[in-house]
């Protein structure tokens, strides 16, 4: 069944687990997702970024997006996801990745979206306070839940350029949550989006912890969210670039400091960078064998249109990009 993220994310806070939250890029993916969940008898959560909605809704130049367009693709794939969600035994949750605005949050509620994200991080306090709360407004009449964001992460996010990160302040965190009564909360703890998160990362576990033990303190309930959360595997890194590609410096969060993240009280990880470099492989793999598709405008004409290079992200090619 499709249900909102709050009673998936309740229960993953109530006994201490995470889930992954997995980016689609494409209708198809919805339902290899949903398969793999079944496999592991797992709640799904599964995520639509507001310009991937533009580009499942038709939309080229998806960056140009209308309301129309993300719409549509909100549609089409609130549709899959109902197809194969509906009647699965699993719960399936489909969440808005990063909304940048009112009408994104609307267009994606209307395609069938369980839930949605508001992200006002690059926003002053107060601003992004009032945004999340209208949202949450909107969203709670509809039995929709809601995630916010504080603080900024290092790299590409969706529409905002971060050049640097700046750690969640965990006193503010507990003031936006009463504020805004949200479900969910992306803090920045260390973590980045895309490829290039540098060597070594060490997550600032103190952070969910303070955000954790204040929150509890004041009676408030919140579930915390860890966003560029990728691995970004050496072994498809080191495929791609094999088969022709050329991406550098490419390092990801290690499993070791996501699973510690977990105790420290964060019960979503975000990830869509692993993603797209396994779609990138097999695609690239795919031209190897059949140079002819890479001219063919359904097809290479596609993997033109993701292309994008994580060496100089450019926020509008970033979001449903393959990697070159
Ligand atoms: O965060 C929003 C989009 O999912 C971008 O993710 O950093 O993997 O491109 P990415
Ligand atoms: P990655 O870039 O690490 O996959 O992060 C994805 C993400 O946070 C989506 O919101
Ligand atoms: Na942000
Ligand atoms: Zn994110």
């Amino acid at each position: 069944p499709l249900v909102p993220l709050k009673p998936v994310l309740d229960a993953a806070r109530a006994h201490g687990y995470a889930q992954g939250a997995f980016n689609v890029n494409a209708v198809c993916q919805a339902k290899a997702a949903i398969e793999v969940h079944e496999m592991f008898r797992s709640p799904v959560i599964l995520q639509g970024a507001d310009l991937a909605n533009a580009f499942m809704g038709g939309r080229a130049d998806f960056a140009n997006g209308t309301v129309e367009d993300k719409i549509r693709g909100a549609k089409n794939i609130g549709d899959a996801v109902r197809k194969f969600g509906e009647n699965s035994p699993v719960p399936v949750v489909l969440h808005l990745d990063h909304g940048r605005d009112m009408e994104s949050v609307k267009a994606a509620i209307a395609g069938g979206y369980t839930s949605v994200m508001i992200d006002g991080s690059s926003l002053p306090f107060d601003e992004n306070v009032e945004l999340t709360r209208e949202v949450v407004r909107y969203a709670h009449e509809r039995g929709v839940s809601v995630e916010g964001e504080l603080g900024v992460l290092a790299g590409v996010e969706d529409h905002v350029f971060a050049a640097t990160s700046t750690y969640t302040n965990p006193l503010s965190a507990v003031d936006f949550v009463r504020k805004t009564g949200c479900d969910a909360l992306a803090i920045s703890y260390g973590t980045m989006h895309g490829p290039s998160k540098g060597a070594g990362v060490k997550l600032r576990r103190e952070i969910p912890i303070a955000i954790r033990e204040c929150l509890s303190h004041e009676g408030l309930e919140c579930a915390l969210v860890s966003h560029g959360s990728s691995t970004v595997p050496r072994y498809i890194v080191d495929e791609i670039n094999e088969l022709g590609g050329d991406i550098q410096n490419a390092h990801g969060i290690s499993l070791t400091e996501l699973k510690a993240a977990i105790p420290a009280g964060i019960n979503k990880i975000n990830v869509d960078t692993d993603i797209r470099l396994a779609v990138t492989r097999n695609m690239r793999e795919l031209f190897e064998r059949r140079p002819e598709l890479r001219e063919s405008p359904s097809i290479g004409g596609v993997y033109d249109l993701l292309a994008a290079n994580p060496s100089q992200p450019d926020p509008r090619a970033f979001l449903p990009a393959i990697y070159d």
